[in-house]
């Protein structure tokens, strides 16, 4: 499947790991319509790894959902989420075994592909442990992208290989939709701006139909669950979704939705964001003033309708400014031009640049603006 704006949804991994169940699954699907978020565009609820038995059925070879977790079955949970107006996600794996240790797809790609349709998948992330070691990791990418569109369903292909083989060369080349290029995200500041650095190699590898996914998002989980670490602050959580937004990432929520604050719901349905985020020309983020290392860098984007999205970051463990002069980005001095700004988080006019702009920013932080090119 192709996706034309990056994918938004929802994935247990982050907060619940192996506590998975069919219960929490449709809890959390009416959470994402009452509080709005199916609404602001997050449509995927995916159930990561620990959800199948620990064998494949004997006599049909299937994976088989695990009895005591998912008593109904699995289309049984699909229906409900699909009622909600929602799609369903699958996980599987390209190796023999999923990381936590349950059956893994090798070498029964189509079948599971039927298997997944059957459960009226929408969404399967592909995961990259237990391969057998003359498997040719491409090849598995490939052979799951067959099996998937021949499924007989339309699945978007989540792979997960981690960044491994020099993904960003290959991956558009198979049916994945989006593609993970990083190690596993922690909740903590460091993990995120560690991930996100990490991609400023490979800004051009973000693209419509197959989007660069640097993992779910940690905003909102205030230390609790599967991944945590040291926890973030309100700020750092800010930093996080914007730099996850600038980038056009996918947005795959990994809080407890059920039981999400209103300081996070604020922020992860905030239209300004979102609309940098989901841009329909998918342009690739450069950098517009680079400073400290990377830690206070100024990011751009161009939008469409002429717009242009501005981050200005602080990284850094201390207070200190991210500066930028518009030519920058291309408007030069003489040009006769001037920057307007909208500041992307409160939607309120902040004013005109001419020649420079420099704004002042506590450790962590971030600034966003949308701005437009107008006379002088
Ligand atoms: C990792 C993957 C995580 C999660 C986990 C499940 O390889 O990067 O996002 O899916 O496996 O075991």
């Amino acid at each position: 499947m192709f996706p034309k704006k990056p994918p938004m949804g929802f994935n247990t991994w982050n907060t619940f790991g192996e506590n998975i169940s069919d219960e929490m699954i449709r809890q959390t699907a009416d959470a994402m319509v009452e509080k709005g978020l199916r609404d602001a565009g997050y449509e995927y609820l995916v159930i990561d790894d620990c959800w199948s038995e620990k064998q494949r059925d004997p006599v049909t070879d299937k994976i088989v959902p695990l009895k005591s977790k998912f008593p109904n079955g699995m289309k049984a949970v699909s229906d409900y989420v699909h009622s909600k107006g929602l799609k369903f996600g699958m996980y599987s794996c390209a190796g023999v075994r999923t990381c936590a240790d349950y059956p893994g797809s090798y070498d029964h790609e189509f079948l599971d592909a039927k298997t997944f349709a059957e459960y009226g998948a929408d969404f399967l992330k592909y995961d990259f442990c237990y391969k057998p070691e003359h498997a040719d990791g491409p090849m598995l990418y490939r052979r799951i992208s067959m099996a998937l569109e021949n499924c007989g369903r339309d699945i978007l292909l989540s792979a997960c290989n981690w960044g491994c083989d020099d993904v960003h060369k290959w991956i558009r080349s198979t049916a994945a939709g989006m593609y993970r290029s990083t190690g596993d995200i922690f909740d903590s500041f460091v993990s995120f701006r560690d991930i996100f650095l990490s991609q400023l190699a490979h800004t051009d590898a973000n693209t419509p139909g197959c989007f660069n996914d640097i993992d779910m998002l940690t905003c909102g989980m205030r230390n609790f669950g599967n991944v945590a670490s040291t926890g973030c602050t309100d700020t750092e959580y800010r930093t996080e979704f914007a730099l996850w937004c600038m980038l056009g990432a996918p947005l795959m929520l990994g809080c407890d939705v059920r039981k999400i604050d209103d300081v996070t719901l604020k922020l992860v349905t905030n239209k300004g964001l979102l609309r940098i985020n989901q841009d329909g020309e998918c342009r690739s983020l450069f950098v517009a003033h680079e400073d400290c290392n990377n830690l206070r860098n100024v990011y751009a984007r161009l939008l469409s309708d002429h717009e242009i999205a501005l981050m200005f970051t602080n990284l850094c463990d201390d207070k200190g400014a991210a500066w930028f002069t518009p030519d920058c980005i291309g408007v030069t001095a003489n040009a006769g031009k001037v920057l307007q700004l909208t500041d992307a988080f409160t939607g309120e006019d902040a004013g005109i640049v001419k020649e420079y702009k420099r704004v002042e920013l506590d450790a962590h932080d971030c600034a966003v603006f949308i701005a437009k090119v107008v006379d002088a």
